[in-house]
């Protein structure tokens, strides 16, 4: 999809002309980097070996919350300070995590067992990133420090899953229910409070959660140590190896509208290298940049099969050479090692190094599978939707045409609930990007297809409010079949999605996980009304 690359190398434009600025960043509105930004080409890369965060053991038992007399794994994961080597010869790099490392330690369950996880809050006091007291929820009244666990992608009781509002100060802790009700897929969980959930997450607040279920099982897909996931996240460091967050030249208004890193991180490394067999293996990769786009490949082009993206696996496996990620977006990848024994390839976005696999001469037996079917193709039925909603995403100008932050439909949080669907039902949201950015549009709770993607006319839809298209509608890539929680809307282009509102009642949110413009109203909450009982 066409649309899709030329807004990301937009992106990649101004990042790649950050990165290759090194010393003296050009930031949109200048940050407060400049000089003493590092210079990662300074660095000699591959000298660390890829951690691969450890799963977590569970602290305990507790009962099943839905009473069903079962019991349930219970875990306690405590947010605090940590110190972290990104790279062998950088000191120590001050973050927030989960236990003892970022990213945290993964969570895994078993569809429909679920879990129960304790959230405890043991941060400092003080935030060490440069909050906007002028963004909502961000106030200068309230506690600097404060958290709100989410799960990504979650099917998660309304209670449970981390309303933005609902955050708790140091020394506090939130406990949630994860009756984890849905097909195996790769989860993630962060931190998403109100004005400064940006922050939060750019100092280490975010972790795997990996949902697993019998029909993936018997795929016999690689797994064990040959099943990899890779938490890609850029973040921009300092010479000193400390993480810097660019400002706005207004000090009491520091919100820039994005971030873009010069080091970009695997499972919290800089330029790592893994040591892998010559065979094939299952990469579970997700993006949790603030807002850097991926397009992923290897160096040599070699080709790898997309087996599934956020919300589990796809029908069949895709062959591709390189695959686009947007903020929050899940790839899995199998690929096959094989023909590369005895030699080094490296995982690369366009002319960003990010990690080498370096391929022994030798392995163990391969007895994983590629199957050729992944589980019964479903293409919902746009028919079956109840009704069609029609949304806006906008971009608010100052006076001297710089952003000042992005909207939902022209509406801003605190404003009334205008989006309720009933439970049970499916609907169509037609998302109208309005601004000249691509935004990945997430929903809670759901799970949900692309219908299509379609080019209009945006002069006359600002002047008149008509829908006019000026090109046809465009299928999804294969790889973005499936079913998804997080959609890349592309500028001038009208997204539409089918979502069949399935799981519990109660207020959810909806955003773009540009974290920037999340902070800055663009974020919405929704509702799932009770269903009707006839
Ligand atoms: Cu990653 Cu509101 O979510
Ligand atoms: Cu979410
Ligand atoms: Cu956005």
């Amino acid at each position: 999809m066409i649309d899709f690359f030329r807004s990301t190398r937009r992106e990649f434009m101004k990042s790649g002309a950050l990165a290759a600025a090194g010393a003296g960043l050009m930031l949109p509105h200048d940050g407060n980097a400049g000089a003493d930004a590092l210079d990662p080409s300074t660095l000699v890369p591959f000298v660390d070996p890829l951690p691969v965060p450890r799963v977590m053991k569970p602290a305990g038992i507790r009962p099943d919350p839905e009473q069903t007399g079962r019991q349930i794994p219970y875990y306690r994961m405590r947010m605090h300070e940590v110190r972290q080597k990104v790279h062998r010869d950088l000191p120590p790099t001050r973050m927030w995590s989960f236990e003892d490392s970022f990213p945290g330690p993964t969570i895994e369950v078993k569809s429909g067992e679920g879990a129960i996880v304790e959230w405890a809050n043991e941060l400092p006091l003080r935030h060490f990133l440069p909050i906007d007291h002028t963004l909502h929820g961000a106030e200068r009244s309230l506690p600097e420090v404060r958290s709100v666990i989410h799960l990504h992608g979650g099917r998660t009781p309304a209670a449970s899953d981390g309303y933005p509002e609902e955050w708790v100060v140091p020394g506090k802790s939130q406990r949630c229910f994860y009756p984890a009700k849905q097909d195996a897929a790769l989860l993630f969980y962060h931190d998403h409070t109100m004005g400064i959930n940006r922050l939060n997450i750019y100092a280490g607040m975010l972790g795997l959660f990996i949902v697993r279920d019998a029909q993936e099982a018997a795929l016999h897909l690689p797994s064990g140590k040959y099943e990899v996931p890779l938490l890609i996240a850029d973040r921009l460091l300092g010479k000193d190896g400390q993480l810097v967050y660019p400002v706005s030249e207004h000090p009491d208004r520091p919100w820039v509208p994005e971030v873009f890193g010069n080091a970009i991180l695997v499972n919290g490394k800089l330029l790592p290298y893994l040591d892998v067999e010559p065979r094939r293996y299952r990469l579970r990769v997700m993006n949790g940049s603030n807002g850097r786009f991926y397009r992923l490949s290897f160096e040599n082009k070699h080709e790898m099969h997309v087996i599934g993206n956020d919300q589990g696996l796809l029908s069949a496996p895709v062959a591709v050479k390189r695959v686009p990620l947007a903020p929050a977006e899940r790839i899995d990848l199998v690929v096959d090692f094989a023909a590369m024994a005895g030699t080094h390839v490296k995982l690369v976005s366009d002319s960003f190094d990010i990690m080498d696999f370096r391929v022994a001469a030798k392995g163990s037996e391969d007895t994983s599978v590629l199957p050729a079917v992944l589980r019964a193709p479903l293409r919902l039925d746009p028919a079956t939707a109840v009704r069609t909603r029609r949304l806006t995403l906008d971009e608010r100008m100052d006076d001297i045409q710089r952003s000042m932050g992005m909207l939902l439909n022209n509406t801003p949080w605190h404003a009334p609930i205008t989006e309720k669907a009933t439970l049970g039902t499916t609907e169509i949201w037609e998302m109208v990007n309005l601004t000249d950015d691509s935004h990945p549009i997430h929903l809670h709770l759901v799970r949900l297809q692309i219908l299509d993607r379609r080019r209009f006319d945006q002069f006359e839809y600002q002047a008149k409010g008509t829908l006019r298209f000026t090109g046809p509608a465009q299928q999804p890539e294969a790889h973005e079949a499936g079913w998804k929680d997080t959609v890349g809307s592309d500028p001038g282009m009208v997204t539409r999605i089918v979502v069949p509102f399935e799981g519990y009642a109660g207020r959810y949110v909806w955003h773009c996980h540009i974290l920037e413009h999340e902070d800055n109203e663009m974020m919405r909450p929704y509702e799932v009304l009770p269903a009707l009982h006839s």
